[in-house]
């Protein structure tokens, strides 16, 4: 570890027979040891809390430890993430462990932080009698009265109203048949659930360690489990783990989801987590080609990383992931991928000095609302509807534009953006409509895609048409959506081509908003429609976009984006397959260029620069296939 230059490691995560190997008898002795031995070779320690991983002792004498699935059945034991997040017991336990390695290593000087859980269980609830009550809690402690709660969950509809708070049921194995306003609030329960189970650990944690040693968690990307703005309040910063697993990078869906995470806190992250070469859990466990662990490693620190840990360091002899990639084999040796491993360490080391206290800084925003991610997923309308992919669209297309991209909560502060793209905000309320007009009216620009603005925060549908609040604005509104079986035409000022999967039929009312694009012959009703309406607003602009654009009106789109707003690139033109990053600091500011593609790429730089990694200036370089550069611009 110590020649490949780690200077971190991430431990005991799953370890809790080993830490606590009967009731209320701990271990930590051989732990210490290990974080001795790595200190001595100058490699600090994060400590997971190992509570992904209850031993047999505890759910064999504790049987309400463990959780019930949908369908009633008790989780056996055996694999992991069998705890029940509700139990009180467990809670218990979870909490003890955590104190005890608190105590322990809390004045450690070379832990440096602590990790909770393992992705949260993957935010799996027990379907028991606990959680039920809890729920009913939750639900009463949110609406004080019945009559509020039957108000917006329309429970009269289906005869589901509610006159006493124990009626209302779990969400079970039926879950597609519930009302969509129990759902949501569902969604919120298990995120405020896990929330918990986490503040549990995190209270106790804090109580024990000096204040240097910071608490993180490792999320998993676009995971909707449970919303991941409010999991990450609590933490020094957020973590995640980056798998590719069948297949290799896509930079833009990589970026993106680095981006996502950088937004959870508005703050550099940490690759907790990534893929050492191959998986074991993917449909074909492929090995990335030479050159691609490198360079998707450059690109988490592009995006603003600060750390980038490999998942596994050696193979353990048995146990279910005997398959995974690793750094050294079975035996401890290295494995061929180690001295890509050693190459990104040395860059590291070689350029700490000049990333230290940057971050990227960008102009554009995306938002992303868990709300509602969760309220369209619960109806699509189309099977087809792939809110991520939609994203990813905007995102291929703006990110070479900009070079830059947050992907932010609808609720954060906007005023630095330029240009703020909400592809998906199905959810929006009276206070969430007036921080964007304000933004608006202050000259931002603000894109909206198709099934915005239709519903409240209970997931009920807006008594008023797309996109609700923000109609006047607009100067025009929705007057039907359909679910397309085959892409219709549309043309307009951004050219022609094909709306695919969703269309809205919107219509003009304000004499001033003007229609970019409008449906070719399609299903009748939408011929000759609007599908793409635009209103200056204030000192800004609002755009609303009714359908899913093909590729082609997707970039002319994209382009009048960053034209209208103003955005402008961040380093200047690259060439295809190559991804520009930008770090920025108090008077310093450092590009990375990847290039992804497996063949030379020459890049023309918008001014003379130092290249960290080659140790030279110049304004032009060669990339080679997966090559990376590091430039630092002192102008
Ligand atoms: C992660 C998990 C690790 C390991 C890894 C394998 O999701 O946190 O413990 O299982 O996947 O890819």
């Amino acid at each position: 570890m110590e020649a490949a230059h780690i200077h971190v490691v991430r431990i005991a995560e799953f370890s809790w027979s080993r830490l606590e190997p009967s009731e209320n008898h701990f271990d930590f002795d051989w732990l210490e040891r290990a974080i001795d031995l790595a200190a001595r070779h100058g490699i600090v320690s994060v400590l997971g809390t190992p509570t992904a991983a209850p031993p047999a002792w505890l759910t064999h004498k504790y049987p309400d430890t463990l959780r019930v699935d949908e369908t009633g059945h008790r989780a056996v034991h055996g694999s992991r993430a069998h705890g029940s997040v509700t139990s009180p017991r467990y809670r218990e336990f979870c909490r003890r462990i955590a104190g005890q390695m608190a105590l322990r290593f809390g004045h450690n000087p070379n832990v440096v932080g602590w990790q909770i859980d393992n992705e949260y269980g993957y935010a799996n609830m027990s379907f028991d009698d606990v959680t039920l009550h809890l729920f009913q809690e939750w639900l009463k402690a949110k609406y004080k009265s019945l009559d509020q709660l039957n108000q917006h969950w329309t429970t009269s509809y289906w005869s589901q109203t509610y006159d006493d708070w124990s009626e209302i049921p779990l969400l079970g194995e039926d879950r597609e048949a519930h009302n969509p306003g129990l759902r949501l609030d569902w969604s919120r329960f298990v995120t405020d659930t896990w929330a918990d189970y986490q503040q549990n650990q995190i209270d106790v944690i804090r109580q024990h360690v000096e204040p240097r040693q910071f608490i993180t968690g490792n999320f998993m990307g676009f995971f909707s489990g449970f919303d991941h703005y409010v999991m990450s309040r609590p933490l020094t910063f957020a973590s995640w783990d980056d798998y590719v697993g069948s297949g290799h990078v896509d930079p833009a869906g990589n970026g993106l989801t680095h981006d996502l995470t950088r937004g959870f806190k508005r703050e550099n992250f940490w690759v907790i987590e990534t893929q050492p070469g191959a998986v074991n859990w993917a449909d074909v466990n492929n090995f990335l080609n030479r050159g691609e662990v490198r360079a998707m490693a450059w690109q988490a620190i592009g995006h603003g990383a600060d750390e980038v840990g490999y998942w596994q360091w050696r193979s353990a002899l048995n146990g279910q992931e005997e398959y995974h990639g690793t750094l050294v084999g079975p035996d401890g040796t290295p494995v061929p991928l180690y001295e890509e491993i050693k190459t990104i360490g040395s860059e590291f080391a070689k350029v700490e000095s000049s990333l230290r206290g940057t971050t990227p800084v960008s102009e554009v925003a995306f938002l992303n609302s868990y709300d509602s991610r969760w309220a369209i997923d619960f109806q699509r309308h189309t099977t087809k509807y792939d809110q991520i992919a939609l994203l990813k669209d905007y995102y291929r297309n703006l990110r070479p534009l900009s070079q830059s991209i947050d992907v932010i909560s609808p609720d954060a502060p906007l005023q630095q953006y330029k240009l703020v793209v909400a592809p998906d905000l199905n959810v929006i309320p009276e206070d969430l409509a007036q921080h964007l007009l304000e933004y608006v009216r202050n000259g931002g620009q603000l894109v909206l895609g198709p099934r915005s603005g239709m519903k409240d925060e209970f997931n009920a549908l807006l008594p008023q048409r797309q996109p609700g609040f923000l109609a006047d604005a607009l100067g025009g509104r929705v007057e039907q959506y359909y679910a397309l079986e085959k892409d219709f035409p549309v043309s307009g000022e951004w050219g022609e081509g094909e709306v695919t999967i969703w269309a809205e039929q919107l219509k003009n009312s304000a004499p001033d908003a003007e229609v970019l694009l409008r449906y070719g012959k399609s299903n009748g009703w939408l011929d000759g429609q609007p599908a793409v309406l635009t209103r200056k607003y204030g000192k800004g602009r609002i755009t609303y976009i009714g359908a899913i654009l093909d590729e082609k009106i997707m970039a002319t789109a994209a382009k009048w984006m960053i034209e209208e707003s103003g955005v402008t690139p961040v380093f200047g033109p690259v060439p295809d397959g190559v991804e520009v990053c930008r770090r920025v600091g108090s008077n310093k500011r450092v590009f990375i260029l990847i290039n992804y593609t497996q063949e030379q790429r020459h890049v023309t730089l918008p001014r003379r620069m130092k290249m960290l990694l080659q140790g030279a200036e110049g304004s032009a370089l060669d990339l080679p296939p997966y090559g990376v550069e590091v430039l630092e611009d002192n102008q």
